[in-house]
């Protein structure tokens, strides 16, 4: 297996969860990209963004990712837009194992409707511009997000697949 796992996909499709799940049965570190960038900044995404804007955050994002791609036995939940910029998913697919965790347009924005978290890219969204916001971005994305390994429904989705898939990838 290797040293590092990458989750990648778009905000709500349970990167935090499933990593934390994932880490503890396979005995890696979980790292939770938004969170190191929060603490190191001591700041939370919403101020950042308000603060600093969002290339600030991209280029720290950037920062964050090469130093976890010189640390061992991970789990790492990356940002939603992580793999999108700066050649991050090169780098990620050169340092470990990338999965990709694809739902659907409309999954994500229940989900996201549900969750409690601040994102700012989505804040004061109505359900109809939630949806179309994912639709448009998720097209995009899906560029970079389709360069990983594994690509795996993200539909009840258990740790234990995620941990089957890596130790028999193929
Ligand atoms: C973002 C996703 C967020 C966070 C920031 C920007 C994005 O992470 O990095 O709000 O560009 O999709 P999650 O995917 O963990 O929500």
């Amino acid at each position: 297996m290797d040293t590092r796992i990458f989750l990648i996909g778009f905000m709500g499709s349970g990167k935090s969860t499933l990593g934390a799940q994932l880490a503890r049965r396979v005995d890696y570190k979980f790292i939770d990209m938004d969170h190191l960038i929060e603490e190191t900044a001591e700041m939370s995404i919403p101020e950042i963004f308000n603060e600093h804007g969002e290339e600030v955050f991209r280029k720290w994002e950037h920062d964050i990712l090469y130093e976890l791609c010189r640390r061992e036995n991970l789990v790492i939940s990356t940002g939603g837009g992580a793999p999108c910029h700066s050649q991050l998913m090169d780098l990620m697919n050169t340092h470990g194992t990338t999965i990709y965790l694809k739902l659907s347009p409309e999954a994500l924005k229940n989900r996201l409707i549900q969750s409690g978290a601040k994102r700012p890219l989505i804040m004061g969204k109505s359900e109809a511009e939630l949806l179309d916001f994912i639709k448009s971005l998720l097209e995009k994305r899906e560029l970079f997000y389709k360069l990983a390994r594994h690509i795996v429904d993200g539909i009840n989705l258990k740790p234990e697949a995620l941990e089957k898939l890596l130790q028999f990838p193929d």
